[in-house]
């Protein structure tokens, strides 16, 4: 069965938007190199995407949480399931997020990252639902700001599906 699918942002929009991402972080990290971390699942479209629009040398790495179930409000234990590879001292580290929407997420993964003496750490989003913030998160990067709709494409699921679509939707 399939569900029905308002387009929010385009695929072109969703396309422009990364290219417009990716030529900031360069003129920002001009003379460096930048560490681009995935968070998985959902960070992975966004961030092969972004990392093609980067002209500064790019290393990337991933890691996996465990998110913090389906209660709505949880006690906001957040748990790692793959840790990165790679050490994280004195990189450029950008953590690179499909949406941000409690902020637990970021906030909890800038805590432990940071204690691996990075020289510097941002945040980038696709996404940002700022209506749903419970922890407060400093985002350098933002895509599109959005209201606060169940949406999906671009590395977000339903259910583990339609992360593969090329744009954002709602779930009708
Ligand atoms: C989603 C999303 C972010 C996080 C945002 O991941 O991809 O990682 O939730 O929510 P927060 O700001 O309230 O913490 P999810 O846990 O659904 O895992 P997934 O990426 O594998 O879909
Ligand atoms: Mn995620
Ligand atoms: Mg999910």
């Amino acid at each position: 069965m399939s569900d029905n699918i308002k387009v929010l942002v385009t695929e072109e929009e969703v396309d422009r938007k990364i290219e417009e991402i990716g030529r900031k972080i360069s003129e920002d990290y001009a003379g460096k190199e930048v560490h681009l971390i995935c968070v998985l699942k959902g960070g992975v479209f966004f961030m092969c995407e972004l990392a093609k629009r980067i002209t500064v040398p790019v290393s990337m790495d991933f890691m996996s949480i465990s998110s913090y179930g389906n209660a709505t409000e949880s006690s906001g234990v957040v748990r790692i399931t793959k840790d990165l590879d790679d050490s994280l001292e004195g990189k450029e580290v950008i953590i690179v997020e499909d949406i941000i929407d409690s902020g637990r997420t970021l906030s909890y993964l800038v805590d432990i990252l940071q204690k691996r003496n990075p020289k510097s750490i941002t945040l980038c989003t696709l996404l940002d639902k700022p209506e749903r913030r419970v922890v407060e998160v400093d985002v350098q990067y933002v895509g599109f700001c959005i209201p606060d709709e169940f949406v999906v494409g671009y590395g977000l699921d339903y259910q583990q599906k339609y992360r593969n679509l090329p744009y954002i939707g709602v779930v009708q």
